[in-house]
């Protein structure tokens, strides 16, 4: 579905990845481990068209996206839940739901995204009129996720799911993510928490300073001697 092809990016005159190459299938949820700094909001962002790659292109069911404007990218199915979430904060949840279904095609589906959302997150339908900046943080991070929903994506893209959230938040927003991938979503998740993600994903993926060290399936990775030393701490 998604097809990253030896990517090179620069911020300014900086090269912030090299050669990075990323595929997901159709239906998989993919993990993106990574230290702080190591490029993986870059990555997202260069799949967002926020940065464009020097070289390299980036393919999404069989097109070269790699020139595209961040704003179309919603209309051909992919969204994504920014690192620190950026909600309209002075804004109710619904309001900020309402935002989430900006391209075309999902204005006219509004209701039927908002039964959806809810379904996967009852507690926003509860808090529907709230102002978004009162919620708790795992309330914040679902209406992030909720909103990305709206515009109906095939493939979301999370930036630091678990960042600054409980343990049992974390958790329940990982069972809703699976659930929402049962139902058709194909996810990347970008993540600094290794275990958890690579307990609920199929693949994943190792980025350290820029470049792609190491990937495989979510229990090769969970098993391998870097991994456990680096990244779970054992
Ligand atoms: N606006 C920017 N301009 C130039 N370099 C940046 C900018 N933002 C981040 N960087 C650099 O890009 C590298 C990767 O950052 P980032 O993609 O945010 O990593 P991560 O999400 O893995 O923490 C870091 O070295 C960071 O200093
Ligand atoms: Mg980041």
């Amino acid at each position: 579905m998604l097809d990253v092809k030896e990517i090179e990016i620069f911020r300014g005159e900086a090269q912030i990845l090299w050669r990075v190459s990323l595929t997901i299938q159709e239906g998989e949820i993919v993990t993106l481990l990574g230290a702080n700094g190591a490029g993986k909001t870059t990555f997202l962002e260069s799949v967002l068209g926020v940065h464009h790659p020097r070289s390299g292109e980036i393919y999404f069911r069989g097109r070269n996206i790699s020139g595209i404007n961040p704003f179309d990218i919603a209309r051909i199915g992919i969204s994504s839940v920014p690192e620190g979430r950026r909600l309209f904060k002075d804004m109710t949840v619904y309001e900020n739901l309402e935002m989430g279904a900006y391209p075309k095609r999902a204005r006219s589906s509004l209701l039927e995204s908002l039964t959806w959302v809810f379904s996967l997150f009852p507690v926003l339908e509860v808090r529907k009129k709230q102002i978004a900046g009162t919620l708790s943080g795992g309330e914040q991070q679902m209406l992030a996720i909720g909103r990305a929903l709206m515009s109906k994506p095939q493939l979301l893209l999370i930036d630091e799911l678990s960042l600054g959230l409980s343990p049992k938040i974390t958790k329940e927003i990982y069972e809703t993510i699976q659930k929402l991938n049962k139902e058709g979503v194909t996810i990347l998740v970008i993540e600094q928490n290794a275990a958890l993600a690579l307990r609920y994903s199929n693949r994943g993926y190792v980025l350290e300073t820029g470049r792609i060290t190491l990937q495989g399936s979510s229990t090769e990775l969970l098993n391998d001697e870097h991994i456990r030393k680096a990244y779970l701490g054992m």
